[in-house]
């Protein structure tokens, strides 16, 4: 008898096998009650953070305050691309961005490292404030006053590397673009658990992170940040703590974390929203990836607060940092198995809701 057989007999024997333990019989009172304790915990865990961190009551870090002029731009970009846009709307917001902006302003100046954390959020708050302004040109309202004297004060973080405010489009443009046969890029993207190896992939994941920025985010806060190693030896100091790949990891040529910050978010309602926000981002990265002919495969961070805090701290990432997944990234071989992974037929997800119109009989 082979060592390897006896192993997985004796796992066999006591629930357990490569990856996660299956449970089997009933469960007791206590366990009952330890699993309990153990929902309660992790959930106040996750509502201290967030409680810690979001400007539930103000912004008063520099993080926040960034946070917060990208929301606010965001708003009055909104405003400014509807249909009906009218002057005026949104005068609160663009006197909280200006107020927000002048202070990052002078946090920078207090503290120059800082400040090349918000160059970004300051050249986009600055510039929506001019389209802001210039949308307003006939518009006379007092509180528009402060924000054109503010805004005066910022003039060194007008860019025009970045359009802010609106810009138009056209129907043509955008169908032009989409001509490419999506259905079949995504269908050829698997998860893949065998790798050759390769170079370490630097300029595949600038690629792939720069797509990934296209993705949706609430508010356009983007609130996601990717934390990319190539090293063999640090690739496996961060894989060693998720369990998912534990068969395949070592043959990775790049390991993504990816987090989103806590500071980003406002009100109670936006708990979960880092989680959405981290999804979209997350697929959008795969797909990045994809591109780039690399394989992918998604890693979860379905873990409890013992062993999140203890991948945070081999990071070097504070408690704001929330670890929304991981993705493992290698070079494919010629030939190679991957799960067929059979999905739903489309009307087992598409419930269709339409009023019916056939005639009574
Ligand atoms: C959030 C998330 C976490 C995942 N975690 C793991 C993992 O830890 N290890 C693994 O081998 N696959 C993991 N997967 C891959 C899924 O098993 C896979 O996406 C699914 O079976 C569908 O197969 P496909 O990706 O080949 O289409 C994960 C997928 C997602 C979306």
């Amino acid at each position: 008898m082979t060592r390897t057989m006896t192993q997985a007999q004796n796992s066999h024997k006591s629930g357990k096998e490569a990856g996660r333990a299956i449970r089997s019989g009933r469960i007791g009172f206590w366990q009952k009650f330890r699993l309990l304790q153990r929902v309660v915990t992790n959930y106040a865990y996750d509502a201290r953070r967030f409680r810690r961190h979001a400007y539930l009551y103000e912004a008063r870090r520099r993080e926040q305050l960034c946070a917060r002029v990208l929301a606010d731009a965001h708003f009055l970009e909104y405003g400014m691309a509807l249909r009906n846009a009218r002057p005026g709307f949104g005068v609160q917001r663009a006197v909280r961005l200006a107020r927000d902006l002048c202070q990052l302003h002078d946090m920078d100046a207090q503290d120059g490292r800082g400040a090349e954390k918000s160059k970004s959020m300051m050249a986009i708050g600055r510039s929506v404030l001019s389209s802001y302004l210039e949308f307003n040109a006939q518009t006379q309202q007092g509180d528009l006053d402060e924000v054109r004297a503010r805004a005066h004060l910022l003039q060194q973080h007008v860019t025009t590397e970045n359009p802010a405010g609106t810009r138009t489009v056209t129907r043509e443009a955008i169908q032009s673009a989409s001509e490419i046969d999506f259905a079949g890029f995504a269908a050829a993207r698997h998860s893949v658990r065998q790798f050759i190896p390769g170079a370490e992939p630097v300029e595949e994941i600038r690629r792939a992170v720069s797509i990934a920025r296209t993705a949706p985010s609430s508010c356009n806060r983007q609130t996601c940040r990717v934390h990319a190693f190539t090293q063999p030896e640090l690739m496996e100091r961060v894989r060693k703590h998720q369990a998912g790949n534990r068969t395949f990891g070592h043959e990775l040529s790049g390991l993504l974390v990816i987090a989103s910050d806590l500071h980003n978010w406002e009100t109670v309602g936006e708990r979960y929203q880092p989680w959405i926000d981290g999804g979209l981002f997350a697929m959008t990265l795969l797909y990045g990836l994809h591109a780039q002919g690399l394989g992918t495969c998604m890693l979860n961070w379905s873990v409890e607060k013992t062993q999140d805090k203890l991948l945070r701290a081999e990071l070097g990432l504070g408690d704001e940092h929330l670890v929304i997944a991981m993705i493992g990234i290698g070079w494919l071989p010629d030939r190679f198995s991957v799960c067929a992974s059979h999905r739903l037929e489309c009307d087992d997800i598409l419930q269709l809701n339409q009023i019916d119109k056939s005639p009574p009989h």
